[in-house]
C-alpha cells in the first residue's frame, strides 16, 4: 500500500469568485490506526454546492471550513484496516473522509453499504443528494397526481432524482437546465414533460412549458429562474427552497423580485436543511435504493480523475460542468 495520502486543503477563503488558488494540494504520510479507529481508503469522492458555502466566513447553518484543514466531503470507499469491531478490512463504507485518498474514523460516522449497487451511488441518488430530493418532494411538495411541479438545476445530482420522483406520483414534472444538451437528458432520459434553457427567452419557455402554472416549485438555484416560475404559480402553491446557487454562494444576498404573489397567492415557501431531518434517511434511503436497484431511477455521474483534479471540477460544477452527480474517482 502507498504510504503518502494526498489531500486538499482551503488555503484561502475567496473574495467574490472562486478560483483553483483557494486550494492546497499536499502529501502528508497515510495516519496510523489507533484503537477503535478504521482507516478507510476513498474511492470516490463528491462534491457538492454546500461547500462554497462553508468556504465563506458567515453565518450559517453549519460552521465555516477551518483554513488549512483538509476540505469536507461526503466519500464512499474501502476498509483498508480496523481496530473497531464494528468494521473490516474489505468492508465498503460511506462517509464524510474529505478531499483526500484516505482518512481515519472512529467509526461513529461510518456506514456499511451494499456492494449490489455501485460505489458511487451511495453519493448521488442513493445518498445525501436522493434523500433532498425526496425529502422536498415528498414531505414539502407533496405533489398529486395531475399537478405541475417545476425543479430547477433539473438535470443536477438532487433535480435528477426529483423530477423522476414527481413522475412516479403522476403529476407533471417541468425542468430548468442550461443548455439543450441537458435540457434534451432531462426530457429524453429522465422523463421530465418538458425542459426550459433558462439560458434562452426564459419567460416564453416558462408559458408555454406550464399551461395549467404551477403547483410546487423544487427551487435549486433562486435568482432570474425563481423570478421567472413564482409569476406562475398557483394559489396554494408549495415551494421546497433546497438551493440558491445561481448566486454562486458568495455571501452576496439573493433577492426575490416580487414577494407579492406569496401573499395574494397563499404560497407556502419552505427552506429546508436535510440535515435537520435526519429520522428521513431510513425510510428514503431504503425507498431510493430499490428505485436505483430495479432501474426505475435513472442516473448520471460526472467523473473527475485524482484527488488533484477535485478543485477544477467543484468551480466546473458550480459553473454547470456537470450532468448529473459531480463525482471524483480517487482510484
Ligand atoms: N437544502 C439542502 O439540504 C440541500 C442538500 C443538497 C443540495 N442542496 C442544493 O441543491 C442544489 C443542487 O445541488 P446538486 O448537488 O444537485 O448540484 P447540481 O445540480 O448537480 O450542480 C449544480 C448545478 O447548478 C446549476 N447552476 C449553476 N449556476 C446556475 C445559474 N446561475 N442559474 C441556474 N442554474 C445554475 C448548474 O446546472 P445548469 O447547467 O442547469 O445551470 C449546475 O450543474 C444546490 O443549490 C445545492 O446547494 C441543498
Amino acid at each position: 500500500m502507498t504510504t503518502m495520502n494526498h489531500r486538499v486543503v482551503l488555503a484561502s477563503r475567496p473574495q467574490g469568485g472562486i478560483s483553483p488558488a483557494n486550494f492546497r494540494l499536499e502529501a502528508v504520510p497515510v495516519p496510523e490506526v489507533g484503537p477503535g479507529e478504521v482507516l478507510v481508503r476513498v474511492r470516490f469522492l463528491s462534491l457538492d454546492p454546500y461547500m462554497r458555502m462553508k468556504m465563506n466566513d458567515v453565518k450559517s447553518y453549519t460552521p465555516p471550513q477551518v483554513l488549512d484543514e483538509v476540505m469536507v466531503g461526503g466519500t464512499v470507499g474501502e476498509v483498508v484496516a480496523s481496530n473497531n469491531p464494528r468494521f473490516a478490512p474489505g468492508d465498503a463504507v460511506a462517509g464524510g473522509g474529505g478531499w483526500q485518498e484516505f482518512h481515519l474514523s472512529d467509526g461513529k460516522a461510518l456506514r456499511k453499504v451494499d456492494r449490489s449497487l455501485p460505489l458511487e451511488a451511495y453519493l448521488g441518488p442513493a445518498g445525501m443528494p436522493g434523500v433532498t430530493a425526496w425529502h422536498g418532494i415528498f414531505n414539502i411538495i407533496a405533489p398529486k397526481a395531475g399537478e405541475t411541479v417545476l425543479i430547477s438545476a433539473a438535470a443536477g445530482a438532487v433535480g435528477s432524482v426529483a423530477g423522476q420522483l414527481v413522475k412516479s406520483v403522476g403529476a407533471r414534472a417541468v425542468g430548468v437546465a442550461g443548455g439543450p444538451d441537458k435540457c434534451r437528458h432531462a426530457v429524453e432520459v429522465l422523463g421530465y414533460d418538458a425542459c426550459i434553457d433558462y439560458r434562452a427567452d426564459l419567460a416564453g419557455q416558462m408559458a408555454k412549458a406550464v399551461p395549467n402554472g404551477i403547483d410546487g416549485i423544487f427551487e435549486n438555484v433562486g435568482g432570474a429562474v425563481m423570478d421567472a416560475a413564482l409569476k406562475h404559480i398557483n394559489v396554494f402553491g408549495r415551494i421546497a427552497l433546497c438551493g440558491l446557487v445561481s448566486g454562486g454562494y458568495n455571501a452576496e444576498p439573493m433577492p426575490i423580485r416580487d414577494a407579492t404573489v406569496l401573499l395574494t397567492q397563499r404560497v407556502m415557501l419552505r427552506g429546508f436543511i436535510l440535515s435537520d431531518h435526519l429520522d428521513v434517511f431510513p425510510r428514503a434511503l431504503a425507498d431510493l435504493g430499490a428505485r436505483v436497484a430495479s432501474g426505475h431511477l435513472k442516473w448520471h455521474r460526472t467523473v473527475a480523475k485524482g484527488i488533484a483534479a477535485a478543485p477544477e471540477a467543484f468551480i466546473g460544477m458550480l459553473g454547470g460542468a456537470n450532468l448529473g452527480k459531480q463525482l471524483v474517482d480517487l482510484g
